[in-house]
Order: C-alpha cells, then sequence, then structure tokens
C-alpha cells in the first residue's frame, strides 16, 4: 500500500500559454517484448513563431526508464536536460532540431489502463487525457498537433496484428534473432496532424468484422471491427450502427470520413466507454459487442449512440479540437448532442428527449448542485481525468442545443459549417464555437457564453395570473451559489411555452419567431425577472420548457388537474412526462413524511395511469417511461437532511400500492405483451421495457401470478432483456426460485463477461440494507476481480449509486464496505477509484449519524489515496 501521495498541482484556464516548441513531425517505434516495451521516439521540433526567444522546451513522461536522449543524432550529455517531477527539460535547442528518445516501459504492469497496458493477451492503449506521456516523452497537450509514422514490433504468433492510426504503409519480417520466434513488424502512417491523446496502437490476436463505406464523394473506406474471436458474432449492430453513423454526418452535417480505414478494436478492460483516436477507436467491449442472446434492449441502444459518437469526434474533436483541457465540452458537449440527434433520427425522437432529459436532471442536476459543481468550462483542476463529468458532457450538450433552436436548424447547420471550415486542423476554445454562431446569425451570444462559465443549475421560478382580460406569466431566475461562485447573473434562457385550454387544446399564440412551432411561442428570457401577456381565455394551464428547451429547473405550482390535463393531452413528449413526474413526486413526498397513506396515493393516481395504459399501444416505450416511478435517489433529492431508509419506505409502500391498485392492467401486460418471435425493431424493444415494467409491478403488489410469470420469461427467454428482466423480477422481489435462477443464470453465462456483469449488478440493486452482505460475499467471488474496471462497476458502482437503501445502512456497513473497496482499487486504478468516489458526494445533505459515520471513512481513505481520488474527497469533505 502507498503511504501517500506529493500534493497536487492545480492547473488554470488563466495560466494557459503556448507552447515553446511546435512538433511537426514523430517516428514512433514501439518494440513490444516479453516484460518490457522499448519505445524510440523522434521529434521534429520546430521554434513556436509566438515565442522567438525559446531555447528550453520541456516534455511530459511519467514512469519511463530513460536510455538515452539525443539531439540531432548526437547523444545529449546529462548537464543538457533534466528529467524529474514527471517533466523532461531539455535546454539549449536550435531553431530546428529532432530529439530522440529511447525508453522502456512495463505494459504488463499498467493497471491503471492509461498508456499502453495489456488486456486479456493483446496490448492497446488509452492516451485520452494524459496518457501519451506514459508512452513516451511529449508534450501532453491538445494544442501540439504532430503527424505521426508508427512502427509497431512483435512477436508473430501472439500478435499476428499491428494496428495504429491511419494507413499502413510498411511490413515485414524482423531478422531472427537466435532463439527467439518469428516477429513482425507493420509501420502505420497518419496524414493527420493530431494531438498526442488521439495516438493509438493495438497488438494482439484478434477476429475481424470486415465491410466497406462508399462516401458520398465516392471514396471507399475499409471498415474493420475488431474483437476477441469468440466475440466475432457479436460486432454486426455496431457495423450497422457505424454506417448509419456515417450516413447521418454527411447527410446533416456535411461532413465526409477522410482515411481509407476505419478501425474499432474491442477491449475488456477499458476506464470509460469507448475512445476516439484517429482512425483506430478503441472500446470498452460493453460498448460494441451485441447479440440479443447475450445483450439487453438498452444495451443495443448504448452501442448504437456510442458507436456514433466516436465516429462524430471525427469531426467535432479530431479535426477540430480543443486547445486546452479547459475547453473538453468544445468536443464532448458537442459531440454528445450530435449523438443525441443521431438516435433521434434512428428511433423515436419524442422517447430520446426523455431519456437524456431524464438522466440529465437525475443526474447533471445533482452533480451541480452538490459539492462537485462546476462550470461547463471550468477554471481550474487538479486531475483532469476527474473532469470528465455529466456537467462537462451533459449540460455541455444542452448549450449546444439552445444555440441550435436560437439560431434555427438551418442558420446552426451553416455555423458548423463555418467553425469547421476555419477551424480544421486547428485546436479552439468553446468561444471559437460559438463566434461561428454569432458570425452566420448576427446575433450577439456574449451573455449566452455565461452558460459556460456559470456554475450551478438556475431555478426557473413561475407565476400567473389572469388580470384585465389577459393572461400573465411571470418568469424569475435565480442560480444558487456553487462551490467557490457566490455571485450569479441572469442567463439567457430560452422558454418554449404553449398554453392549453380547458379541453387541452393549445390556444393560437403569436408565434414571434425564434422558431416557435404552431401553438407555441419561445420567449427568450435574459434578465432577472419578466412578464409576458397573452390574449387567451382565462383557465389555461401553461405547457413549460417544451422539449426541456433549457437545463433548468422549472418551479410552478402546477394543480394536480392541470398535471392531469398536460399528462392526458399535451402534444409535447416532454411535457407529458414532466407531468406525470410531478404527480409521482407529490404522491411520494407526502408519504416521506405523512407515512401509511399509500393506498389512498395510490387510488387517486389510478384514474391518470389507466389513460396512460389504456393508450400504451400507441408507443410503448413512451408509455413505459409515463408508467416509471422516479427512482430513491431523485427522491431522496427532495428531502433535506436525507435520511435514505424513510425514501425507500415511502418508495416501495408507493410502489406497492401501485403494484396491487393496477393489478389486473399489470397481469394483462404481462401476459399481452409477450412475443412468440424474436424482433429488434424499435417497437419489441418498448414492448419489453413495458412488459418488464408491468412485471416488476405485479411483484411488487405481491400478485400471485407474478412468480409464476417470471419463471416462465426467466426459462424460456427470447432474447436477455426478457432473461434478465425476469431475473431481476424474481431476486428484487424475493419470488420462489429467486436462488435457484441465480445459480442457473451463472452456470449458463460464465464464460461471457458482460452478462456476467448483469448477474453482478443484479444482486447488489437488490433494495434494503440486507444487501451489504451479499455484496461483501460477492466481492470474494471467484469470478470478482479487481482488475477489470467493468466487474468493480457492476458490483460495487452499483452498490454503490444505484442501491441507496443499502449502500446508506444506518449501521455504517455500507460506508465499511465502500470505503475499503475504494482504497483497494484505488491502489490498482486511480481513475476508475475516483470515479466511484463520487459516489459519496451526498454527503453533505445526510442526516448526522450517517453524516458522522461516512465522514469519518473518507477522511481515512483520503490519507492514503492517489492524487485523483483526493481531489474527489476534498471537495467532498469541505462542503
Ligand atoms: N473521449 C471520450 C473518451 C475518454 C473520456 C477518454 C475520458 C479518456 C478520458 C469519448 O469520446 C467519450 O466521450 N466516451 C464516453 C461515451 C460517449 C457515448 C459519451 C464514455 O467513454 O463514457
Ligand atoms: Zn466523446
Amino acid at each position: 500500500m502507498e503511504t501517500g501521495y506529493a500534493a497536487v498541482a492545480i492547473t488554470r484556464l488563466q495560466d494557459y500559454c503556448p507552447p515553446a516548441y511546435l512538433i511537426d513531425s514523430v517516428a514512433l517505434d514501439v518494440d513490444i517484448r516479453d516484460g518490457v516495451t522499448t519505445v524510440t521516439s523522434s521529434l521534429s521540433l520546430r521554434r513556436n513563431p509566438v515565442s522567438p526567444e525559446s531555447t528550453v522546451m520541456t516534455f511530459n513522461g511519467e514512469g519511463l526508464t530513460l536510455r538515452t536522449l539525443a539531439l540531432d543524432d548526437v547523444v545529449l550529455d546529462s548537464s543538457r536536460y533534466r528529467y524529474e517531477n514527471d517533466l523532461l527539460t531539455v535546454q539549449g535547442l536550435p531553431a530546428t532540431c529532432t530529439l530522440t528518445s529511447v525508453v522502456d516501459i512495463e505494459p504488463e504492469n499498467n493497471t491503471a489502463l492509461e498508456g499502453l497496458y495489456q488486456s486479456n493477451g493483446m496490448i492497446c492503449t488509452q492516451c485520452e487525457a494524459e496518457g501519451f506521456r506514459r508512452i513516451t516523452f511529449f508534450p501532453d497537450r491538445p494544442d501540439v498537433l504532430a503527424r505521426f509514422t508508427t512502427t509497431v514490433r512483435a512477436d508473430k504468433a501472439r500478435y499476428p496484428l499491428l494496428l495504429s492510426n491511419g494507413n499502413p504503409v510498411a511490413w515485414g519480417d524482423e531478422k531472427s534473432h537466435g532463439e527467439e520466434g518469428a516477429r513482425h513488424w507493420v509501420t502505420w502512417e497518419d496524414p493527420f496532424p493530431k494531438p498526442c491523446y488521439l495516438f493509438a496502437l493495438v497488438a494482439g490476436d484478434l477476429a475481424c468484422l470486415e465491410d466497406t463505406f462508399v462516401t458520398v464523394s465516392g471514396r471507399k473506406v475499409a471498415l474493420r471491427l475488431y474483437a476477441e474471436h469468440r466475440d466475432l458474432d457479436k460486432l454486426d449492430h455496431a457495423m450497422a450502427s457505424l454506417k448509419n453513423a456515417m450516413r447521418w454526418d454527411e447527410q446533416t452535417y456535411g461532413r465526409e470520413y477522410d482515411l481509407d480505414i476505419y478501425m474499432i478494436v474491442a477491449v475488456s478492460h477499458f476506464n470509460m466507454g469507448a475512445m476516439e483516436n484517429k482512425g483506430l477507436n478503441i472500446f470498452n467491449t460493453s460498448c460494441v459487442l451485441a447479440h440479443p442472446a447475450t445483450t439487453t434492449d438498452a444495451g443495443f441502444q448504448r452501442v448504437e449512440s456510442v458507436v456514433a459518437h466516436e465516429y462524430f469526434h471525427n469531426w467535432s474533436g479530431n479535426r477540430v479540437t480543443c486547445r486546452d483541457w479547459f475547453q473538453l465540452s468544445l468536443k464532448e458537449g458537442f459531440t454528445v448532442f450530435r449523438d443525441q440527434e443521431f438516435s433521434a433520427d434512428m428511433h423515436s425522437a419524442a422517447v430520446k428527449r426523455v431519456e437524456d432529459v431524464d438522466f440529465l436532471v437525475n443526474h447533471q442536476f445533482p452533480e451541480d448542485q452538490g459539492p462537485m459543481a462546476h462550470a461547463v468550462r471550468p477554471e481550474k483542476y487538479q486531475k483532469i481525468d476527474n473532469f470528465y463529468t455529466l456537467t462537462i458532457y451533459e449540460k455541455g450538450a444542452e448549450i449546444v442545443r439552445m444555440q441550435y433552436h436560437l439560431l434555427g436548424a438551418e442558420n446552426f447547420r451553416k455555423a458548423t459549417d463555418h467553425y469547421f471550415e476555419i477551424n480544421d486542423g486547428k485546436a479552439v476554445t468553446c468561444d471559437d464555437f460559438v463566434a461561428s454562431m454569432e458570425a452566420v446569425s448576427g446575433y450577439d451570444l456574449s451573455q449566452f457564453k455565461r452558460w459556460y462559465s456559470q456554475a450551478g443549475t438556475p431555478i426557473l421560478t413561475v407565476t400567473d395570473e389572469y388580470r384585465d382580460g389577459q393572461y400573465h406569466l411571470r418568469f424569475r431566475q435565480h442560480t444558487p451559489a456553487t462551490p467557490g461562485q457566490e455571485q450569479k447573473q441572469p442567463l439567457v434562457i430560452p422558454i418554449r411555452l404553449a398554453l392549453l385550454d380547458e379541453q387541452g387544446a393549445p390556444c393560437a399564440l403569436d408565434a414571434g419567431g425564434n422558431g416557435a412551432a404552431e401553438g407555441e411561442q419561445v420567449v427568450i428570457m435574459d434578465q432577472a425577472e419578466q412578464t409576458v401577456s397573452f390574449n387567451v381565455p382565462a383557465g389555461v394551464t401553461p405547457s413549460l420548457l417544451r422539449g426541456f428547451s433549457a437545463p433548468v429547473v422549472l418551479d410552478y405550482d402546477y394543480s394536480v388537474d392541470q398535471l392531469a390535463r398536460l399528462l392526458a393531452y399535451d402534444s409535447d413528449g416532454y411535457c407529458r412526462w414532466n407531468a406525470a413526474q410531478r404527480l409521482y413526486f407529490a404522491a411520494l413526498d407526502r408519504l416521506v413524511t405523512e407515512t401509511d397513506e399509500a393506498d389512498a396515493e395510490a387510488a387517486a393516481l389510478v384514474p391518470v395511469l389507466e389513460q396512460v395504459i389504456a393508450r400504451s399501444d400507441e408507443d410503448p416505450a413512451q408509455a413505459a417511461l409515463l408508467l416509471s416511478l422516479p427512482g430513491e435517489v431523485a427522491l431522496g433529492d427532495r428531502h433535506k437532511p436525507l435520511n435514505p431508509a424513510s425514501i425507500h419506505r415511502a418508495h416501495s409502500a408507493m410502489k406497492k400500492a401501485l403494484g396491487k391498485a393496477l393489478q389486473s392492467h399489470w397481469l394483462s401486460l404481462s401476459e399481452n405483451l409477450l412475443a412468440t418471435e424474436l424482433s429488434m425493431d424499435g417497437r419489441a424493444m418498448g414492448r419489453r421495457q413495458l412488459r418488464n415494467l408491468a412485471l416488476d409491478f405485479l411483484a411488487a403488489g405481491e400478485h400471485p401470478e407474478a412468480g409464476r410469470l417470471a419463471v416462465e420469461l426467466f426459462e424460456l427467454p427470447l432474447c436477455m432483456s426478457e432473461e434478465l428482466g425476469a431475473l431481476r423480477a424474481l431476486v428484487h422481489h424475493g419470488l420462489p426460485g429467486a436462488d435457484q435462477a441465480l445459480t442457473q443464470f451463472a452456470d449458463r453465462w460464465q464464460d461471457e463477461a458482460l452478462v456476467m456483469d448483469q448477474w453482478f449488478a443484479v444482486q447488489a440493486s437488490v433494495p434494503g440494507a440486507h444487501t451489504v452482505e451479499q455484496v461483501s460475499r460477492l466481492l470474494e467471488h471467484p469470478a470478482f476481480d479487481w482488475k477489470t474496471p467493468n466487474r468493480v462497476r457492476a458490483l460495487v458502482g452499483t452498490f454503490t449509486n444505484g442501491n441507496p437503501s443499502a449502500f446508506h445502512a444506518e449501521n455504517g456497513s455500507g460506508y465499511q464496505l465502500f470505503s475499503a473497496a475504494l482504497s483497494r482499487l484505488d491502489a490498482i486504478n486511480p481513475q476508475v477509484a475516483a470515479r466511484l468516489a463520487n459516489g459519496a458526494a451526498r454527503l453533505p445533505v445526510l442526516e448526522p449519524g450517517r453524516k458522522a459515520l461516512l465522514t469519518e471513512r473518507l477522511a481515512e481513505v483520503k490519507k492514503t489515496a492517489s492524487g485523483n481520488v483526493v481531489e474527489v474527497l476534498g471537495r467532498i469533505l469541505a462542503s
């Protein structure tokens, strides 16, 4: 165990300085041998014209064993350079020169999974954000773009496949050296200058699914998806998704692919979901492999959107990249917006929007309201890995979406064309993005840009009155203080609205521009307070923030009748869903404080929910969303101080009461939606989703048929969504046969890692304090492995983030398990540990007993933690 780390330096946006030298080209030679890999790099340096006086340059390097360093082929005397604190400083450099270094690294011992590492016998890379410095010396910053030529050498039998970015230009066998087996090499050339975070290399023995794509201008691109041989049959969906994404980006953004080859490699050990390396994406197996027998419907959709996301980065990220990591949302927020729109176009746009908003409000909003709150363009960080957050991604996407709506589809497209054209091959900032929006539209977006710099979720308070024959809506905005940002300024908030009359029909409104559709108006709020008046009859119901037009908390005191009207008649999918959520929350809130009234609360909801069920055949996926209760975590966030046990009590009482009150509906949905043959289209997926939901309610209501239905489905599933839905119902409701099903499932799927992840997750999410013990036991299960992030996330991550009544067990046993796991993981993989540490972010709002217990645990972990974990725990403990 480590005995503590040095204090972590703070990096600040205001300190940005361009590099002293630029790098025109890099020649890498990566010689992979057992135990040690030798990397030779030749950097062609050129003094940066903006710093004409420079003769000194620094290069990042972490954990490198330096063999030799030469300048223009002359070995450098040790007085000319220093390598300390992960920095190599070389003095006395001429205006142009070549710096050659030879270093040794050990991918076999790299459990942090950053830089070059081994996964199931293959060798691969992960360089974003700052992993390249673990491979060789380099200015590891996104504003240094270089042309890479990479030669990979390795044993031919163990690593028949040697890949890097770009196109293969030369290959051959190494002349044999006595004992050693036959070795070979391949040289790859990437014609596009790129920052080193986009570098990739793979060596292994992999199966390949190959296809071609003809671009809009008629160029033929080879598409190659690689995975372990046993997974070759799980690549078709990713391939189809890739081709759809390529076509969509041509049609929607006019973006064509630019190399002759596009490769994706699936690896089992990966810290994130996937990575957009130029021409050679590397993916977590969980985000690329898909087969109906082993992958849930949600898994299929995830693969489609991640494949698209990484493909879209080829323009929004690679061709135009970030100047520094403070601009991360420039590529991530924009690319998330692009992948969201892609998925919306491929399937149901209304359902997709609700899913995205649900995710944002239930995950990004809490982040923005807790100790980790930060701006979409932060001002400082300790570890950039900790800033790949929901705020950068999801709120960043909302900021791009608002610009899309402000400009309208046509101008937005002109703006992105302009952005790609003038910034191609450059490393730019969020300001450059907005500047293109301004350039084509003529709008002044300077106030709008506060969305990038101001942290926190604005609260939009709306009141209304009918006066002098007019309906008046009064808007007030207020953003609560966040850590380090006390004062907040008014933001530009686009409020898309409609007014429904007493029959639920939209009143005619003066559209007044701003992209409003018929029956809608878009109010662009830019003051702390504004009032808008309408000539409509009395008794209207305001349908506010349609499409979730801005990422704000809406505070309007809806009556139950108004919510019922919105849920029944609103044409906006988001507003219907939001109305349902408000009805559920109101009932649940009362149960948290008043208890024992669950049956009455459920009875009051029955008429509205019966309407939803009656229409469920129109769009089963949408019905499933409307019928889903908010989770315990979301409910808990409305009650301070937080006592997760009373939240759990209220939540399960409500679920049980609804299960009973609507039981005949749940039963018929469970039976009637049963498919007889497998289909993977959107409608079939929606039906399965609704069916699983019905089964869950049926079991919650203790219906005698629930067990039989679940066992039947479990025994003869058509696909993993059915099998897992049945298993979850059995296990979460403790139905007869649950233990047997778990055993059977593990026997059936022991060789399928991604399915076994689900097996761990199902058990880790059983509500109730007793689950702590079960999770402890599972940590000792032979299939559990601390070195596989997917497995750790499935068990410990699910327990921490998805099971509040267990994690927050009153006796502190959940905290004990969590803190021990955190320390253990941190010693292996600090990045993944720091993400797990975020699970403690609700510390400040916990009731005093739990707060004291958790504080003590976290303080203890922090003493010996890595820089990554120290930053996260430091923020949490300081709040
Ligand atoms: N560039 C990221 C991957 C990444 C993130 C690498 C952090 C290193 C550190 C990639 O484009 C990405 O955003 N991946 C997401 C999935 C995506 C669909 C939002 C991920 O990995 O979760
Ligand atoms: Zn991304």
